[in-house]
C-alpha cells in the first residue's frame, strides 16, 4: 500500500482538490482507495460523500466498491487490508509533518509568495524519507515572467521532484468544488481536466500503481 499526503502549512492552495481528484481517478481505474481527512475542517470527506458525511463524522463512509474516506484529525487510521491507496488530505498544520509517515508528499505551490515558503516547508519535512513532489497550481494566474522564474528555481532544489506541467487556474475548478464533483464531470473543463487527468497519472505511475 502506497501512501500519498498533500501538504502545504498554508490554506487555500490546492491540497483538497488535488487530493479528491487523485482519490476519484484512482477509484475510476478500479484501485482500492482510503481517503483520510486528517484536516479538521472534513473538506475532503464532505466532497467525496457529496455532502452526505462532513467533520466529526464516525466511522467509515463507503462512496462504491473501490473509494472510501474517513474522518481522522490528525493522525492515519489504523485500518489498512485491501488498500491499494491511502490518500491523506493534511490541515495547513506544521505537526502533521512529524505525525505521519506517507510514501510521497505532494505540495503545492500558489504563486511567488508560496514558492518562498517552499523552504520553510522542507524544513518542516527534513525528517521524512519520503519522497517530495511539489508543483504549481492555478498556474496562468499570476504574471508569466513570475512563474518563468519560479520554475527557473524549482528545476534546481536537489530536495524535491518538480512537476513541471502543473495545474491551471479555471474557473471550472471552483464549480466542481461547489458541486461535490470532478473535472472530468464539467463539459467546459477541457483545458484544466486534461492537466489533472495527466497529473494523476503521473502520480499513480510514481506510486507504482496501475489500473486494475
Ligand atoms: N487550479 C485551480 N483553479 C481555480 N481554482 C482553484 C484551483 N485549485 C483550487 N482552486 C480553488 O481554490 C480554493 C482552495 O482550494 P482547496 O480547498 O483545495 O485548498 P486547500 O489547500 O485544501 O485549503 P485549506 O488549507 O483551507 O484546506 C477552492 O475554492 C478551489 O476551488
Ligand atoms: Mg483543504
Amino acid at each position: 500500500m502506497k501512501t500519498v499526503a498533500f501538504y502545504n502549512n498554508k490554506g487555500g492552495v490546492g491540497k483538497t482538490t488535488l487530493a479528491v481528484h487523485f482519490a476519484l481517478f484512482a477509484e475510476l481505474l478500479k484501485l482500492h482507495v482510503l481517503a483520510v481527512c486528517l484536516d479538521r475542517q472534513g473538506d475532503m470527506l464532505r466532497w467525496i460523500s457529496d455532502g452526505a458525511a462532513s467533520a466529526g463524522e464516525a466511522g467509515v463512509f463507503k462512496k462504491s466498491e473501490f473509494l472510501s474516506a474517513i474522518y481522522s484529525p490528525m493522525s492515519i487510521p489504523k485500518i489498512k487490508s485491501g488498500i491499494d491507496l491511502l490518500i491523506a488530505d493534511c490541515p495547513p498544520a506544521v505537526q502533521i509533518a512529524a505525525e505521519i509517515d506517507p510514501s510521497i508528499w505532494i505540495i503545492p505551490i500558489l504563486g511567488r509568495l508560496g514558492f518562498e515558503n517552499l523552504f520553510t516547508i522542507l524544513d518542516d519535512l527534513r525528517d521524512s524519507k519520503a519522497e517530495v513532489i511539489v508543483l504549481m497550481n492555478r498556474k496562468g494566474g499570476g504574471g508569466k515572467r513570475q512563474e518563468k522564474k519560479m520554475h527557473e528555481a524549482l528545476s534546481k532544489i536537489k530536495r524535491v521532484t518538480y512537476y513541471e506541467p502543473g495545474i491551471r487556474q479555471a474557473n471550472a475548478v471552483s464549480r466542481v468544488t461547489n458541486e461535490f464533483s470532478a473535472v472530468w464531470d464539467d463539459t467546459f473543463a477541457k483545458g484544466v481536466r486534461a492537466d489533472l487527468e495527466n497529473f494523476c497519472r503521473f502520480l499513480l505511475k510514481r506510486c507504482g500503481l496501475r489500473s486494475r
